[in-house]
């Protein structure tokens, strides 16, 4: 089939290689030139593993082309991806001004008929609303309008496109679920569910399914923080739940809150569909909120890890990006991290391996480090933010050594807590019970052999309640 995809960013680049890849002539639209010029310089401008590779296979295949201007929609052309961006406008709803202006184009470029497809994520009526505008334009021709969300996931794009749960088509006209069920037919043949639905159902399908997810991660992190006070361990409780197929394993690992491109943009714009409408929905509207708090808070749960006190003192930051396998900084909670850190004082240093590039625009007065190893080195924390497999892969030992004070915490769980307690590290995570490292902590006391410097291992927390303190100031700062 011959496809347009407009929009070369994450989704229109991942999607129309992927399109590519499945056999299909796909033309690459996007008004950035600077952009149209990496592409077809063999550059690839996000970081996306396996996406550099296929874009290049494809364009050598002559299958996947890039272009500056929307061509010329003859006949021959089968259908039309929208795949722009749909940034938070002020009033928390979806900016769809260029999925507007793509439109526009289209109405501007196409010959006798048309088949537009709408893969960016919009609010429910934006379909009616683009075949209400290219219509009133052009009212001779042809129009066709459909909705096709996607749900790829950073990181692991490529499978989520080749290998999806299902495929969501959304609309009553023939000629559009016809064109959409053949672009699918290689993955449906695979297996693949394919909904058909219509096209407001498959609008709100995408938001409802990024929101569910959103609530799902943040119903787990209250869980995580009732377990820290009651000494319960919230992976065994996560786990408890998750072998229940009602509930399901994925998206409840407890951590300092969702972040990314689409979580927070898609939950506030699903609340502002429902405030237009004269609605309210409420549990979006608080998870929202927690999970805003919740990044901050892991701010404070750092400044506590360090006696409280962290003015002058070095915290090392280990992954800047919103998680691994992307250079995505959107909405990182690294970012609420560091600026309370900031605030309180703190002076920085950061490393991440593959944000630092995106990171250096967000962040000011931060010190980058070379890896893992030189950001931790003489710092009197280390926080793992960020899980990715090189920095789970750090030895541990070495860290506690090279810390001016071994306080570690881990905030994705990345690591057994009885490897950094073994480590000298003073160790905190998050939703598992503190009472667990006050005891491997009262070994390593003991006499146990230690790995790290005898000497910076620091003296026993107190433990109140289930949370512990560290009075070891004059110590070890
Ligand atoms: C998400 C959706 O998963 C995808 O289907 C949609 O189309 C786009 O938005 P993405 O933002 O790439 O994908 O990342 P995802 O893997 O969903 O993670 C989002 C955030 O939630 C990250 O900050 C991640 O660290 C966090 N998360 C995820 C958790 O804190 N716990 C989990 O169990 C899962």
């Amino acid at each position: 089939m011959r496809i347009i995809v407009v929009g070369c960013g994450y989704v229109g680049l991942v999607s129309g290689a992927c399109f590519a890849e499945l056999g299909n002539d796909v033309v690459c639209v996007d008004t950035n030139p600077a952009r149209i010029a990496a592409l077809n310089g063999g550059d690839c401008p996000i970081y996306e593993p396996g996406l550099e590779r296929l874009i290049a296979c494809n364009r050598q295949a002559g299958r996947l082309a890039f272009v500056e201007a929307l061509p010329f929609l003859g006949n021959d052309v089968d259908l039309v991806m929208i795949a722009v961006g749909t940034p938070p406008a002020r009033t928390g709803g979806a900016d769809l001004s260029s999925v507007f202006a793509v439109a526009e184009a289209i109405a501007a470029r196409a010959h006798e008929r048309v088949v537009v497809v709408t893969k960016s994520t919009v609010p429910a009526g934006t379909g009616d609303a683009i075949e209400r505008l290219i219509a009133a334009a052009r009212p001779d021709l042809d129009l066709s309008v459909a909705s096709n969300p996607e749900f790829l996931r950073e990181g692991s794009a490529l499978a989520d496109f080749l290998r999806p749960d299902r495929v969501v088509i959304g609309t009553q006209d023939a000629r559009a679920r016809n064109a959409l069920m053949r672009l699918y037919r290689p993955l449906t043949d695979a297996g693949v569910p394919l909904l058909s639905t219509t096209r407001t159902a498959a609008e709100i399908t995408k938001y409802a399914a990024n929101a569910f997810l959103a609530l799902k991660i943040t119903f787990i992190n209250e869980i995580a923080d009732l377990c820290e006070a009651a000494a319960a361990d919230v992976r065994d409780v996560a786990r408890g739940i998750g072998l229940d197929r009602r509930i399901g394993e994925d998206f409840l690992r407890a951590g300092p809150g969702y972040g990314g491109s689409c979580f927070p943009k898609d939950t506030s714009a699903l609340a502002a569909t429902a405030r237009e409408l004269g609605m309210s929905l409420r549990l979006v509207e608080e998870a929202i909120l927690v999970n805003e708090e919740r990044k901050y808070a892991m701010g404070h749960r750092v400044i506590d890890a360090m006696g409280g006190d962290v003015g002058g003192k070095t915290v090392a930051v280990l992954g800047l990006t919103f998680k691994p396998d992307t250079d995505d900084m959107r909405d990182s909670p690294a970012l609420a991290l560091i600026s309370v850190l900031q605030q309180a004082g703190a002076f920085v240093r950061v490393y991440d391996p593959q944000g630092m590039d995106n990171a250096a625009e967000f962040l000011a007065g931060v010190a980058f480090a070379r890896d893992g190893y030189d950001c931790v080195a003489g710092a009197h924390c280390a926080v793992l933010a960020t899980e990715w497999a090189e920095l789970r892969q750090l030895d541990l030992s070495r860290i506690a050594a090279s810390l001016a004070v071994p306080v570690f915490v881990d905030l994705r769980n990345a690591f057994d807590p009885a490897a950094l307690a073994d480590a000298g590290l003073m160790a905190s995570g998050i939703g598992y019970p503190m009472a667990s490292l006050i005891a491997s902590r009262k070994r390593l006391e003991l006499g146990r052999p230690r790995k790290a410097r005898p000497a910076q291992v620091p003296a026993p927390a107190e433990a109140d309640g289930n949370r512990l303190r560290h009075p070891h100031h004059a110590t070890l700062q």
